[in-house]
């Protein structure tokens, strides 16, 4: 269910206005409903639960960091049992910092350095993700200087299209990610030859903002058939990672229901281990982003003036592509509501920010009753919106604030020009 809702022409959050939410901490910000994030994560948690898995045993949700990574954020989640799927150092650390257990930390991306990979060994993770021939041999230099074994997945390129934009479609031939399908195996005959590792897991995933869950499926069974080759060739797994992928309702979009993916996923492991798997003891892992954070955060704004031009109107706003770069960078949709409705008759209008370029855009045509000073919410704001703002123009990133009932608590200050240039200096 949706934690955003109209009563009485006044837009909530839960029970609380979200027009009390600005007059208190000030736009733009961000506004994140702790029930929503609950709920979201309860999907695939009471799933896995459903098909006889929890967390010990048989299913890990490891969330992944990238979408939302506020503390507050990663506390809730960490509390929920969740994992969480990294792809830096910096994001186990604050993984660490929001009281997250490490050894259910995943560590993903293509370019893992020297020290994040000392600095994952250090604290035990439970696996990295490798994507290629040259990062296994680092990793296992590494831990044997460490001491240590690191426990390895290698991410596969299963090449199946899961016809989202193509920026985060990952799973093609020709995207930077993974290992190729056909080098998988060998791939993993080096990695079982190599002391400073140890082989444990498969993962893969296909892309993000998927609406249907039969690329996905697809992607498992191809990646089934790998670990039984793998199994006859001697190297057992004792984990499959699917990664994340589901998608939202931004618009009128109708992604599969969570509990159906994996309703169907189980299915097919069920019927697999019952046919073949010798291991019989597989745990599947999930790296869900945008379905846990995506629509439990909307971004606030005011309108600083309305400007009706010959061919256009424009509202400016005091967010910005800095604020939320989707639209400027996938020219993604987000609904736009105001937090008061307006009687009246409205006007199409542009919504763009203060940012000097003409892609500072948040939405397009959109029919609005607008005066100067009204509130808006950028709905769907709350995956891949804080963690992809930036300080272009000089532009302090945005408060967040975490609502729980009628309760509103500030989880991120707003950062502040002099915050801006802190560790800059002048040379002599
Ligand atoms: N695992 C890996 C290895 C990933 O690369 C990603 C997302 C996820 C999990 C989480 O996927 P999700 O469940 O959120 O779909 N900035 C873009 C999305 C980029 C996704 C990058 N990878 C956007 O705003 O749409």
């Amino acid at each position: 269910m949706s934690h955003f809702a109209y009563r009485n022409r006044t837009l909530h959050i839960e029970n609380l206005p979200l027009a009390q939410v600005a007059a208190e901490f000030g736009t733009p910000t961000y506004v994140y409903s702790r029930a929503s994030l609950e709920e979201n994560f309860a999907a695939y948690a009471n799933a896995c639960k459903q098909h006889g898995r929890s967390d010990a045993h048989g299913a890990l949700v490891c969330y992944s960091v990238k979408s939302n990574s506020n503390l507050a954020v990663l506390n809730l989640l960490g509390k929920l049992g969740s994992g969480f799927d990294i792809v830096s150092g910096g994001e186990l650390l604050r993984v660490i910092a929001a009281g997250g257990d490490p050894r259910k930390v995943i560590f993903s991306g293509v370019g893992k350095s020297r020290e994040e990979m000392r600095l994952a060994l250090s604290h035990d993770i439970l696996c990295f993700n490798v994507e290629s021939i040259p990062e296994l041999h680092r990793l296992n230099a590494i831990a044997l200087e460490m001491g240590k074994r690191a426990p390895v997945s290698l991410r596969v390129n299963p090449n199946v299209d899961a016809k989202t934009h193509p920026y985060i479609s990952t799973g093609l031939k020709d995207n930077k990610f993974g290992i190729a399908f056909e080098e998988a195996i060998a791939t993993y005959k080096v990695a079982a030859s190599l002391p400073g590792l140890q082989v444990v897991g498969i993962d893969c995933h296909i892309g993000s903002q998927l609406l249907d869950d039969a690329p996905l499926l697809e992607a498992l069974d191809k990646v089934i058939e790998l670990v039984d080759t793998l199994n006859d060739a001697g190297i057992v797994l004792h984990h499959l990672d699917i990664g994340g992928g589901i998608g939202i309702t931004y618009d009128d979009e109708k992604p599969v229901a969570v509990a159906d993916y994996l309703a169907r996923l189980f299915a097919r492991i069920d019927d697999w281990r019952a046919k073949k798997y010798a291991g019989n003891n597989i745990t599947v892992l999930f790296e869900p982003g945008r379905s846990i954070v995506g629509n439990a955060g909307v971004l606030l704004t005011e309108v600083q003036y309305l400007k009706h031009g010959e061919t256009k109107n424009f509202a400016v706003v005091d967010a910005a592509m800095n604020d939320l770069m989707r639209p400027a960078m996938y020219e993604a949709w987000h609904g736009v509501q105001a937090l008061q409705k307006r009687e009246g008759s409205s006007q199409v209008y542009d919504v763009v920010g203060p940012v000097c370029e003409s892609g500072d855009w948040l939405a397009r045509a959109r029919a609005l009753t607008l005066e100067q000073g009204d509130l808006l919410a950028i709905m769907s704001a709350g995956a891949y919106g804080m963690t992809m703002a930036s300080n272009y123009n000089t532009r302090g990133r945005a408060a967040e604030v975490l609502v729980d009932g009628e309760q509103s608590m500030l989880i991120r200050k707003r950062e502040m020009p002099a915050d801006l240039f802190a560790l800059e200096s002048i040379p002599k």
